[in-house]
């Protein structure tokens, strides 16, 4: 996986939130296969479980998580080497009160706090040799910068696209060298709970999205629409320069 699984020491440790989910069961499978330790992080109640397309039970640690309880994974945080930030949830026409604060919570806040988190243990935890370089992927969605026909996840995806520009200045790009990589995924349309009539399977798009991390890509798109491919490069360097421009780092 890029610098992650060439490093001639022991396999990443790679944990993903949204674990039970149809993107996050695919990018499991798929990790496993470049043989990965895996750690899933659920809100569900259930024991989680992980197949092969065989049926095959694959191993995987299962840990429950919801949101708000960020604070609690910082020891587990410890053994993580690469964090995929993948929990989601598309509330469509609902605008209540409790809805928008759902999603603003579940698809940006949350995530907001795991980026800080892992970036505030990484930089504690001594360097050890053969350990792969740490990794934060954000699964934000095309929706950051094209409408999804549901506006409450569309503001909150841009939120935590936006987020993750603005501190990825801080947390990427230290004066000594970056040591957390961040990398943002934005998919198009798939199909899953979140979305029954996707265009794409999430094995699909797991495959496109490893395959894109292996050729050293920090932004990874995978989507059948072109327009995307074009706006988010432009959007993300419009942001990397007003950010920076009008924003400085408190370090
Ligand atoms: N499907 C699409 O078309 C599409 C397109 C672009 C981006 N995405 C993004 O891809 C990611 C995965 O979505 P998916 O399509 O695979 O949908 P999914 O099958 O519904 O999976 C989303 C998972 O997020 C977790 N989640 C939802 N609410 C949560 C909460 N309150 N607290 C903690 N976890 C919660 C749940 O997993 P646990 O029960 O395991 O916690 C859920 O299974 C999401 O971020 C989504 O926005 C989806």
């Amino acid at each position: 996986m890029g610098e992650t699984s060439s490093v001639g020491g022991r396999p990443p440790c790679v944990a993903i939130t949204g674990a039970s989910g149809s993107l996050g069961q695919a990018l499991l499978r798929g990790w496993h296969s470049r043989g990965a330790r895996l750690i899933g992080l659920s809100c569900g109640p259930r024991q989680l479980d992980l197949r092969d397309a065989a049926g095959q039970l694959l191993p995987l640690r299962d840990e429950t998580w919801c949101v708000g309880e960020e604070d609690r994974l910082a020891p587990l945080l410890e053994e993580v080497d690469v964090l995929v930030l993948n929990h989601g949830v598309n509330v469509h026409g609902d605008r209540s009160a409790a809805a928008t604060e759902q999603s603003l919570e579940v698809n940006a806040l949350s995530s907001w706090r795991l980026l800080e988190l892992f970036a505030r243990v990484v930089a504690e935890r001594p360097e050890e040799p053969g350990r792969p370089r740490p990794e934060v992927w954000l699964n934000t969605s095309e929706a950051e910068i094209q409408p999804a026909l549901s506006p409450l996840y569309e503001i909150s995806k841009r939120l935590a696209g936006q987020l993750l520009s603005l501190r990825a200045l801080d947390l990427a790009d230290d004066p000594n060298g970056p040591r957390l990589r961040i990398r943002r995924l934005v998919l198009g349309p798939f199909r899953s709970a979140l979305n029954p009539i996707g265009l794409m399977g999430a094995d699909f798009v797991a495959t496109q999205v490893l395959a894109q991390a292996g050729l050293g890509f920090n932004l990874i798109i995978v989507t059948p629409n072109p327009v995307t491919y074009l706006l988010m490069p432009l959007a993300s360097f419009g942001r990397w320069l007003y950010f920076r421009a009008l924003t400085r780092s408190s370090r």
